[in-house]
């Protein structure tokens, strides 16, 4: 684990709201626009099912599997994972588990994974999830590389399910890359768009099948 990093991010989680944007408002100010990502070629659009919300999606993805989840923060989603998909394996990752509620973290399936989420991913033999969650880093970066090996451990058939598909550069948010990243991907692997489900401030999920 990069210590210096965590020092950053563990001091950057406890400034106030209004120190947070001034600095995201001087960063955006700084860098170049995030580029527009490619058109999704319709045919990998054909068989993907619209969902009302990210929650809903639960009850399509397997059962009783090996799910990951990167990015965990409190553990809100991942306690609805376990409740809905009843996982004989669920694995958060997180680069800090300070804010991780208690219930999730002592869940007898639950394994926790202290680290950056490329790299604690990759210690994983290939094909071994169900699906796996991407929330974690949003940039477009971040998200290439949770990408790049995520894809390796999914199993044929698997799911890589992607949170905030979103191309945002705000000051109340900062950038995501997610939509971009994604696009990218489906496109050059050749991954359907299976499900599409919907959110109120339009930070929607997807998630991608492997063949
Ligand atoms: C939006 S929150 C996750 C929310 C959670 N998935 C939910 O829906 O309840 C993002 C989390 O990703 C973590 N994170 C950010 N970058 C990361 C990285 N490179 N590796 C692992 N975790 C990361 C943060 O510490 C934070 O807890």
């Amino acid at each position: 684990m990069n210590v210096k990093y965590m020092l950053s991010h563990r001091l950057r989680s406890l400034l106030p709201e209004p120190i947070k944007r001034i600095l995201r408002a001087a960063r955006l100010g700084l860098t170049a626009p995030e580029p527009y990502s490619p058109q999704i070629p319709q045919a990998l659009l054909e068989s993907c099912k619209v969902l009302s919300d990210r929650f809903v999606l639960l009850e399509y993805l397997p059962k009783n599997g090996r799910v990951a989840e990167i990015g965990t923060l409190k553990g809100d989603y991942a306690r609805k994972i376990i409740d809905v998909c009843d996982p004989e394996e669920l694995h958060l990752i997180d680069i800090d588990f300070s804010q991780l509620a208690l219930d999730v973290s002592t869940n007898k399936i639950v394994k926790l994974h202290e680290g950056f989420s490329h790299k604690i991913l990759d210690t994983f033999p290939e094909n071994y999830f169900d699906w796996i969650y991407i929330d974690g880093d949003h940039t477009y970066e971040g998200v290439k590389r949770d990408i790049s090996v995520a894809m390796k451990k999914v199993k044929p058939g698997g799911f890589l399910v992607f949170n905030d598909f979103a191309r945002i550069a705000s000051v109340g948010l900062g950038t995501f890359g997610v939509h971009r990243a994604v696009c990218e991907f489906s496109i050059e692997y050749n991954w359907q768009f299976t499900y599409f489900c919907l959110d109120g401030d339009a930070l929607h999920d997807v998630a991608l099948r492997k063949r």
